[in-house]
């Protein structure tokens, strides 16, 4: 999963571009930047890679998801659908907005279930979030067309599937728009950072001058130029720095890191086989598979605890999935509870009333699948030896 596995002379010799001109902004100083435009090509690059007309660079993923339902124009008294396993940064953002997370089941793809998010429709959902977790796709052609029917926009979560595709075509171009991180974990990094892609011009302008405070993008798009401000934004703008290293990293995406974690992840799989009843994670395209992991179920809650104390004691302890306070529905703790810094208790709490409440055990079908899983996060490189440690300790574990 990580690209700062890779981190390297590619990336140096970007930022250098960078250092050289003292110029650390994305906007104005055209004068001193000599012609380096790193976080607007990294954008152009990223775009043409994905096979997208547009994208939009921010700070972050949750910046990116953020930007895009504000320019979605969701909002107080919206509903938006996400799913029971997604990591928390999906649900933060629709509260920022001021709109009501709705989950719905996953499925054996560790993903949205399609027949599941069609029965949390209402005629308050605004928006419709999937997320491609652990570097592989949702069912995404037909959420595409539940949403289709009801006429509500699809925006997919791909945080952590950079550079997956779903019959050839990249996640995050199926809906009205697909946002991406790039922070320290993920696939490709720039240290922290995001990326929002679209089609649609016009939703393109609305990211681009939102995340500059409502600057007007329109007379030099992508960029500043006007004076006429449309709205009130805010500022999420990555850094050149961080357009450099996304430079570098997208040029390694498919040959090193998913080409690297494509053999391992081949590698781990033929390992884990030998657990007795393993059932491997549902991949709907395998070729599209960015590969960041190789999760599967087990018979029951405690097959998965005494397998992985195996594992453990042997120095390969896989994710339990079930126990993960950041990825799991009933885990938040703090959602569930209505926690918040705020005085008043927003987004969770408005005049005293608690604005919705959650109930831990209204999900059972995310739960069947999401705590009887374990899951390996896959190296780009490993060792002969590792390799060997960890069929070792899984043959081990399949006595357990
Ligand atoms: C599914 C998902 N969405 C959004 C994010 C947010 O990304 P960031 O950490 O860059 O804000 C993450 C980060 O882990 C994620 O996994």
């Amino acid at each position: 999963m990580p690209g700062f596995e890779v981190f390297g002379k590619e990336e140096e010799q970007e930022i250098q571009d960078v250092l050289k001109t003292g110029v650390l902004f994305r906007y104005e100083f055209a004068a001193e930047r000599q012609g380096v435009y790193k976080v607007r090509t990294f954008e152009e690059k990223f775009a043409a890679f994905c096979g997208a007309s547009f994208a939009q660079a921010v700070t972050s993923g949750t910046a990116a998801l953020k930007v895009a339902l504000a320019a979605l124009g969701v909002g107080p008294g919206d509903e938006v659908i996400t799913q029971a396993f997604t990591f928390v940064a999906t649900w933060e953002a629709i509260l920022e907005v001021g709109a009501t997370p709705v989950f719905a089941e996953v499925d054996a793809t560790m993903n949205m279930d399609p027949a599941n998010l069609e029965t949390k429709i209402s005629a308050n959902t605004r928006c419709i979030i999937p997320v491609h977790m652990l570097g592989a796709q949702a069912r995404i052609e037909e959420i595409v067309a539940i949403a289709q029917k009801y006429g509500i926009p699809v925006l997919e979560d791909t945080a952590q599937s950079a550079g997956g595709r779903y019959k050839g075509q990249h996640l995050g171009t199926f809906g009205a728009c697909g946002t991406f991180s790039f922070d320290s974990v993920k696939t490709m990094t720039t240290g922290e950072g995001g990326m929002i892609i679209t089609n649609d011009g016009e939703l393109w302008r609305g990211m681009s001058e939102y995340h500059d405070h409502g600057h007007d993008h329109q007379a030099n798009p992508g960029g500043r130029g006007g004076e006429k401000r449309r709205f009130v934004g805010s500022n999420y703008r990555m850094m050149e720095i961080q357009g450099a290293i996304g430079l570098a990293q997208l040029a390694k995406l498919d040959s090193v890191i998913i080409a690297g974690q494509k053999k391992n992840k081949a590698a781990f799989k033929e390992a884990a086989a030998v657990l007795p009843g393993v059932q491997f994670r549902e991949i709907i395209d395998q070729d599209g598979d960015s590969a960041t992991h190789l999760c599967f179920f087990l018979d029951s809650v405690e097959h998965c605890q005494r397998v992985n104390e195996v594992l453990a004691a042997n120095g390969c302890a896989a994710t339990y999935f079930g126990a993960n306070s950041w990825h799991y529905y009933p885990r938040w703790e703090h959602l569930l509870d209505g926690k918040t810094i705020s005085r008043e208790g927003w987004p969770l709490t408005a005049r005293g009333k608690r604005r919705f409440v959650y109930d831990p055990a209204a999900l059972p079908q995310s739960a069947g699948f999401i705590e009887r899983c374990l899951g390996f996060q896959i190296p780009v490189r490993m060792s002969d030896e590792r390799l060997g440690q960890m069929r070792a300790a899984l043959q081990q574990a399949a006595r357990a």
